[in-house]
């Protein structure tokens, strides 16, 4: 394993989430996902601008074994920008959809692929990297610089709970 963060396309991740990280989701695995957060919400709300794209593409990494296949995957999009009134210019941008394979934990790989996803926004003006970690996933996160916003957690119905958590760039 090169250990080599690449760019992959969403069939790559979406073979990954539908079996392994989403299965049987609700409504189906897509590219993004319209919830949105601006600092310091404990909530999050919808906005169906991000589903459409309208901020932005997603990008998808993964990180492959020697015989190329995914051992770690991750995504970002851009969600939101602060409210239009604020005085401060703000992008959030999401991390969604991290996983490693069962045979590659605890060797660093979250960890490393989050890296890399917050330095890739961060390259593209991002003020803040935001997520919706499982509680059992929560460490991961905080390994790479990531905070739990105090009293947001909730329960997906499905895999969670969950909480937000952020970074701020
Ligand atoms: C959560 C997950 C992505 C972590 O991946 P990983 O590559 O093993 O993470 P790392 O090796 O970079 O570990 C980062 C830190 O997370 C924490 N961590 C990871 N796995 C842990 C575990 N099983 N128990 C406790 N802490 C854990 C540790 O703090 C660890 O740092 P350390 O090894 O220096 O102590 C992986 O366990 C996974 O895919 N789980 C199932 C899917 C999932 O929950 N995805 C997240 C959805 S929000």
């Amino acid at each position: 394993m090169s250990n080599d963060v690449v760019e992959i396309t969403f069939a790559e991740i979406k073979k990954i989430w539908e079996t392994e990280l989403w299965p049987n989701k609700k409504n189906g695995v897509k590219e993004t996902n319209n919830w949105a957060w601006l600092y310091p919400s404990r909530v999050l709300w919808q906005d169906k601008r991000i589903e459409k794209n309208e901020f932005g593409v997603p990008y998808f990494f993964g990180i492959k074994n020697v015989y190329g296949k995914l051992v770690c995957v991750n995504s970002c999009f851009k969600t939101t920008s602060s409210h239009v009134f604020s005085y401060k210019d703000e992008q959030y941008w999401r991390s969604r959809g991290l996983w490693t394979s069962p045979d590659h934990r605890r060797m660093g790989l979250a960890t490393k692929i989050l890296n890399h996803t917050s330095t890739f926004v961060a390259k593209k003006r991002a003020s803040w990297l935001w997520t919706v970690p499982r509680k059992s996933a929560l460490s991961a996160y905080e390994r790479a610089g990531f905070k739990k916003q105090e009293d947001s957690e909730f329960e997906d119905g499905q895999f969670g709970p969950n909480c937000i958590a952020s970074k701020c760039l």
